[in-house]
């Protein structure tokens, strides 16, 4: 068992509730390997992400949709013994895959093998309010749940490529009204993906739980990017709401500190990367 010292240092649901409270930015990224989850530990990054990104930016596919429970758990495993390297600080999350929480029992016994197998804190999931009930039981099994909304990349071939949602007052109307209902349903934590400013800034001071944005407002609680976009290494363009910190940086751990105290400092993002 960690001594009490270790135990209090770590990231916990309560202390990012806590920073929201306190008006503290919460500082995210996302990592798929022990080496690069050592230097985001070291550079105080609060959150770690275990993102299906992994399917495009690990495994080279087009989308999300390829990546299995078995590449989750397995890259999970690798972060959480990175961390654990360190000080075992940052809270973990790991991505709940495409098609692995249609029912009830199998989103359960899925988070439930990253948080016992992986060592995972936390599992993300896509979806509205129709993943309330899942939510719920995830919450009653001890699982903390961040939930996703906005862009949802596992639905690309459903709403016809990576855009921005919410930008109409219905679908505006509807994912604030998810929100809450997530919230509602245990949901701890709340992702936005791609979602105009104005909006995501108002579903921020909606929720009591923190909100982190990506690609959505800087009033938001914290900010998550992708590793590999802010080290300009990912395949491809890098999105326009990403921002390469290798750029003025002289080492990846100097551009991983950098993206740290941009988002803590309210540098990051700026208006370029966000959307009205
Ligand atoms: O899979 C991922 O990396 C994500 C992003 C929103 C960070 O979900």
């Amino acid at each position: 068992m960690s001594s009490q010292t270790g135990t209090s240092q770590k990231m916990t649901i309560h202390k990012l509730a806590q920073m929201k409270r306190d008006g503290e930015k919460i500082a995210c990224l996302t990592a798929y390997d022990a080496s690069f989850a050592r230097l985001l530990e070291k550079s105080g990054v609060d959150v770690v992400l275990v993102g299906d990104s992994l399917g495009m930016v690990i495994q080279g596919a087009e989308t999300t949709l390829p990546v299995s429970v078995d590449d989750m758990l397995y890259h999970t495993r690798c972060v959480a013994n990175g961390l654990a390297g360190e000080q075992g600080r940052a809270l973990l999350i790991t991505d709940m895959p495409f098609l692995s929480f249609t029912t009830v029992e199998q989103a359960v016994l899925n988070a439930g093998l990253f948080m016992k197998q992986g060592g995972a804190h936390m599992v993300k999931l896509e979806g509205g309010a129709d993943q309330a009930e899942t939510v719920a039981a995830l919450n009653r099994n001890g699982i903390p749940v961040c939930a996703h909304l906005g862009l949802q990349p596992q639905y690309v071939h459903k709403i016809g490529g990576y855009r921005v949602q919410g930008r109409d007052q219905k679908s505006a109307d509807k994912m604030l009204a998810d929100a809450l209902t997530l919230q509602q349903a245990g949901a701890d934590l709340m992702l936005l993906e791609c979602v105009p400013e104005l909006l995501a800034s108002e579903i921020t001071s909606a929720l009591d739980i923190p909100v982190i944005g990506i690609g959505a407002s800087a009033a938001c609680d914290g900010q998550i990017l992708v590793l590999y976009d802010i080290l300009d290494i990912s395949p491809g363009l890098r999105p326009r709401f990403s921002k390469n910190f290798m750029a003025s940086a002289d080492s990846i751990e100097d551009a991983i500190a950098q993206y740290v105290t941009a988002v803590r400092q309210g540098g990051f993002p700026a208006a370029e990367h966000v959307f009205s």
